[in-house]
C-alpha cells in the first residue's frame, strides 16, 4: 500500500493525540519508533495492516471507530491539504462518490505497483446506491468510513449498511 495512507494515520494520531501515541502505535506494530516513510513508497499490505489495527490498541478504540476517525481525517483534513483539485469538481457526495473509481485509477497509474481497490457502482433506485468494492486489502469498514466522510464533507446525512465484505449500501437524502 502507498505510504500516504500511513502518513495520514500519522498526522491524524500525532494532531489528535500526540508524538509518543503514534510511536507506541510503531512500536506496536513491531517497528522501530522513528520509521519514517515517503508517500509514494510501497509499504507491505501486511504491515500497514498492522499499523492500522496497532492504532486501535494505542488509542484503544474499536476497529469501526478507528475507520471512522481515518475516514473523516483522510476526507476532510488531509486530502483538502493535498489532494484538494479532486473535490473541486463535484457538488455532491453521489457525485464525488461516483468518480472515485476514476480517481483511484488515475492517481496510482504511473505509481510502480500500486494495486488501489476499484468500485462498481449499481442504483437500487434513484436515492439509494449499491456500491461494490474490490481490493484484496480487505478495508471495507474503513470503506464506511471513508463514505461517511464524504457526507461529512457535503453535510450530507446519508444512511451506509455493509452488505457483505464487498458490497455497501448508500441511501442519499435526495
Ligand atoms: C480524492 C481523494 C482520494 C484520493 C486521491 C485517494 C487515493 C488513494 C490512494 C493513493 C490509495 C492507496 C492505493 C494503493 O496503495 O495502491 C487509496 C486507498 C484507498 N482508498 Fe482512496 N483516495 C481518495 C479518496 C477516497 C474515498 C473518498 C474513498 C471511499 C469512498 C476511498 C477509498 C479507499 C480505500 C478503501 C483505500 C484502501 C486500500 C484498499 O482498500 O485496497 N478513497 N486511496
Amino acid at each position: 500500500m502507498k505510504a500516504v495512507i500511513i502518513n495520514c494515520l500519522e498526522s491524524m494520531v500525532k494532531e489528535g493525540h500526540g508524538l509518543s501515541q503514534w510511536e507506541a502505535t510503531l512500536e506496536v506494530a513491531g517497528l522501530p519508533a522513528n520509521t519514517r516513510y515517503l508517500p509514494s513508497q510501497d509499504i507491505d499490505d501486511r504491515v500497514a495492516m498492522k499499523i492500522f489495527a496497532a492504532t486501535c490498541t494505542t488509542l484503544k478504540i474499536s476497529k469501526r471507530q478507528a475507520a471512522e476517525a481515518f475516514g473523516d481525517y483522510w476526507v476532510n483534513t488531509f486530502c483538502q491539504k493535498i489532494y484538494k483539485p479532486y473535490f473541486r469538481g463535484a457538488t455532491s457526495a453521489r457525485e464525488l462518490l461516483l468518480k472515485m473509481d476514476q480517481i483511484h485509477e488515475n492517481v496510482t497509474q504511473n505509481i510502480a505497483h500500486a494495486a488501489p481497490p476499484r468500485f462498481g457502482y449499481t442504483w437500487k433506485d434513484d436515492k439509494t446506491l449499491l456500491m461494490q468494492y474490490r481490493s484484496t486489502r480487505g478495508m471495507i469498514d474503513y470503506l464506511i468510513g471513508l463514505v461517511q466522510g464524504v457526507g461529512r464533507y457535503f453535510r450530507e446525512d446519508l444512511k451506509i449498511r455493509k452488505l457483505s465484505e464487498s458490497e455497501l449500501e448508500i441511501v442519499f437524502p435526495a
